[in-house]
Order: structure tokens, then sequence, then C-alpha cells
């Protein structure tokens, strides 16, 4: 049941309405019903009150793409245990990806992600279709009818489309529906079984690289293949410069691209793979945690992504959370598989940017809620918005919390996390999902 609440003396920042402030949210039956000054709410019966004072009060963030796991790898995550390390993390909405066993690539598959979620999920969950029926590059899905049934978009993620034939013909019909096609750009031909960034740390560690290139050839082959269409194209954890400036080119153009970024390839570099204490890097060590497909870059890379955020080319931050089990990643690094754990650390991650004047706060927040919003559209309701009338999804965050992760508290199963034992600064301190306190920190 939903309550009344007052969340008073916050600082409000929705990017979305311009509004950057220090006042007081009103929430009644599950909507966001005013926002003034401090003191000035119209009176309400049963109020509760949250002092917010010292915290920042923002539309709950939305992540357009992450592994729930469920149907078929319960092991690694269910839409249980994946929603709820969502609320932790400040997330109020998230997509999820269709490798799952069986693919979200029919009508009853995505009715069954939903209808799971209804029940189970503590934040709201926005299903992505397959592109390819069972994700094998071959036949399309039937585009249509997985819209209807309420995908918000088409992807094979973890497997690229390698077929340009196949993508084009993808592109095509996936605009009776509207939709992008959110593409994962990977030339396998090219990463041909590699592991990590093609660089001096593969070289050092005798790990098989995955070249640059082999992502940039698939973004460029995508990108004008949307233009040719005038699909709808999203370009997902985009991890690499070159790629960053050909999207800017094609944006240039007036190609209907747009494109996400991970917290961990904003933060993290190749060196991550020889582990994170810095006497390890004399010996030649690696930490599967750090294996992610794409695979972490240099700084060069990342000083484009940020760049990019700035100036538009990138319009979303996503987590590409991707629970693994242990056994998934205790293992030999090219055995290991490809995934962080990304949702309970997302926000404290990015934070160390803010912190440290790379990113400022305001351009954060637009891109963890009002432009993935633009992205999904509005078929579920306006969201990433804190506008008297929409639904009451809401994050409070301390940026100053300073906190060290472990991966044993997450809600996630997937313990799998570069960040283990960092300290970070910045930590979600209560989830609102319309209109319901889904979490606090402290209260389990
Ligand atoms: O690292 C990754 N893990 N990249 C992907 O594209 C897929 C994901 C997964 O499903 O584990």
């Amino acid at each position: 049941m939903s309550t009344t609440i007052l969340i008073s003396g916050g600082r409000i920042i929705d990017p979305g309405q311009g509004i950057d402030e220090v006042a007081d949210l009103l929430i009644t039956k599950g909507k966001i019903a005013w926002i003034g000054d401090k003191g000035k709410a119209p009176s309400q019966p049963d109020l509760t009150t949250i002092d917010a004072t010292g915290l920042i009060v923002c539309p709950g963030f939305i992540d357009l793409h992450c592994h729930l796991r469920e149907p078929g790898f319960e092991d690694k995550e269910t839409i249980a245990t994946g929603t709820k390390a969502a609320a932790r993390g400040g997330f109020t909405t998230i997509c999820c990806m269709p490798n799952t066993n069986p693919p979200l690539d029919t009508q009853s598959s995505i009715d069954y992600v939903k209808k799971a979620a209804e029940v189970e999920g503590a934040v709201q969950v926005l299903p992505i279709g397959c592109v390819t029926k069972g994700r094998q590059g071959k036949e399309i899905t039937e585009m249509s009818e997985l819209a209807k049934a309420g995908a918000i978009g088409f992807s094979d993620d973890g497997e690229p489309v390698a077929s340009s034939r196949i993508m084009s013909l993808a592109m095509d019909y996936s605009q009776a529906s509207g939709l992008p096609i959110i593409d994962h750009c990977e030339d396998q031909e090219l990463s041909d079984g590699g592991f990590m960034n093609d660089g001096w740390v593969s070289a050092r560690l005798g790990l098989k690289g995955i070249p640059k290139v082999a992502e940039e050839i698939t973004v460029a082959r995508d990108l004008a293949l949307a233009q040719l269409t005038n699909a709808r194209l999203h370009i997902a954890h985009v991890s690499t410069a070159d790629s960053v400036e050909l999207i800017r080119q094609a944006k240039d153009k007036g190609t209907t691209v747009t494109a996400e970024v991970t917290p961990h390839h904003l933060t993290l570099t190749e060196e991550r793979v020889m582990g994170s204490k810095l006497e390890e890097h004399n010996q030649l060590t690696y930490d599967t945690n750090a294996k992610v497909n794409p695979p972490l870059r240099n700084k060069e890379d990342i000083a484009a992504l940020i760049k990019g955020l700035k100036d538009g080319t990138i319009d979303a931050i996503a987590t590409d959370h991707a629970p693994h089990t242990l056994v998934d990643k205790m293992c030999e690094f090219g055995l290991a598989a490809f995934g962080i754990s990304g949702l309970e650390t997302a926000l404290a991650c990015l934070m160390s940017l803010v912190h440290s004047d790379q990113l400022d706060l305001n351009t954060l927040i637009s891109k963890l809620t009002s432009e993935p919003a633009r992205i999904i559209g509005t078929r579920y309701g306006e969201l990433g918005t804190l506008k008297p009338g929409c639904r009451a999804d809401v994050a409070l965050f301390d940026p100053n919390k300073e906190w060290t992760v472990s991966s044993l508290d997450f809600a996630s199963k997937g313990r799998n996390t570069p960040f283990d034992g960092c300290h970070l600064k910045g930590n979600v301190m209560i989830t609102i999902v319309g209109g319901k306190i889904v979490y606090k920190l402290n209260s389990k």
C-alpha cells in the first residue's frame, strides 16, 4: 500500500524539468503531488515525513540494460533478487535483456517476465525482445507481437547480429513498432575468442586480446544501415574512443541513433584485469571479475566516453548488470564468464567522476533518468521525472556517504564485481517506487 510521504529539505534535482533546488516533495496515492518551498506543502492526514537534509532527491534511476537471468539461469539471478539489487542501487525501472533460457523471442516469454515482475519485482521491469529467433542471427522474430506484448526494444545482446543482411531487415521490420534495435556491436571474426582488451596487459598476461576495431567495425556498419533504413538504433555498452566519434558523426548527419555507456567502462581500465592490489601488478595474476564484454579499455577511451556523455553523443548510462555464479568466475580466465554485477555499485562508482570534477552532478543524473526515459518513450507512462501527476519513482542519495563495497552483502546473487573492497563515496539511502518505499539503507 502506498502512503502519503513528505520528503523534506532535500536538494531536488530533476534534469528533465530543469529543477535543482532545496525544496519539499509530496507524494500522495503513489504519485508526485507537489514540489515547493520547505514547510509549505498542503497538509495531509497520516503523513510520513522523511528528513532529506543533505541528500539529493531525484527521479528514480532507469537502467536500459541489465540481465535478470530468469527464466533459465536462476542460479545466477532471479527477477526477485535482481530487482531487489536494482532498488538498492536507486533504480526504479530496469530493462532486462532477452538472453535467458528460453530467450525472450515470443509473446509468451515477454508475458512471463512481465507477470513474474509484477508479482515478485521490487521495481518496474521492462523486457527487451530478441532481434532473431533463439538469438541465432538467422530468422527475425515476430517483432510486432513482441512489441504488443510490451517489449521496449529488440536485442540479441551477448551476441551480435553477424549478418548485415539480417540486421538491415531487422531495422526495416522494427520500424512498424517504432522501437529501437539495441545493438551489441562485435565482429566475432575479429574478437575471435579473445578475453580482454588487446593491448599491453593482454600481452603481459598472455591472454588473447579483443581489438577495439571488433566493436568499431560493427558500430560503423550499423550506423550506415540505420541511415539507410531510418530505423531507430541504440548502441549498447560503447567502450572505445573511435566508437564515440563514429556515433558523433552519425548524429551530426541526422542518423536516428542513441547510445549508452556502462559505469565500469567509465571508471576502470584494462589494468584492472591484473587485480586490484598494486603489488599484484608485479606478479602475473588476473581477476576474472574484471572480465567483461566489451572489455575494459584505456584511459584515452575513458576520456572520450566522458566527453561523449557531456556533449550528448552518449545519451545514457546503463549498468549491463551481468550476474554470474562463483563457479562461473572462479576458474581460469579463458573459461570464466563475461560480466559484472553492477546495479548496487553503479551510483557510487559514477559519483567518483563527480567528486573528481570530470562530470557534473546534473549531467550524471540526466543520464540515469530523463535521458533513458526519452529512449523508452511514454508507452509505460512518463518516466524519469518528478512532474506532479507522474508515478512517484524517486531516489534519495547521500553524495558524500563513504562505504566499502562488500559483494557478500549484495542483494544480487551475482557477487562478481571488480569493485569488491573498494572504498566509494556516494550511497543510495531510499528508493521509492509508485509511492512505496522499496529500499531503505540499513533496513534489510
Ligand atoms: O559481459 C557481458 N556479459 N557482456 C554481454 O554482452 C553479455 C553479458 C552477460 O549476459 O553475461
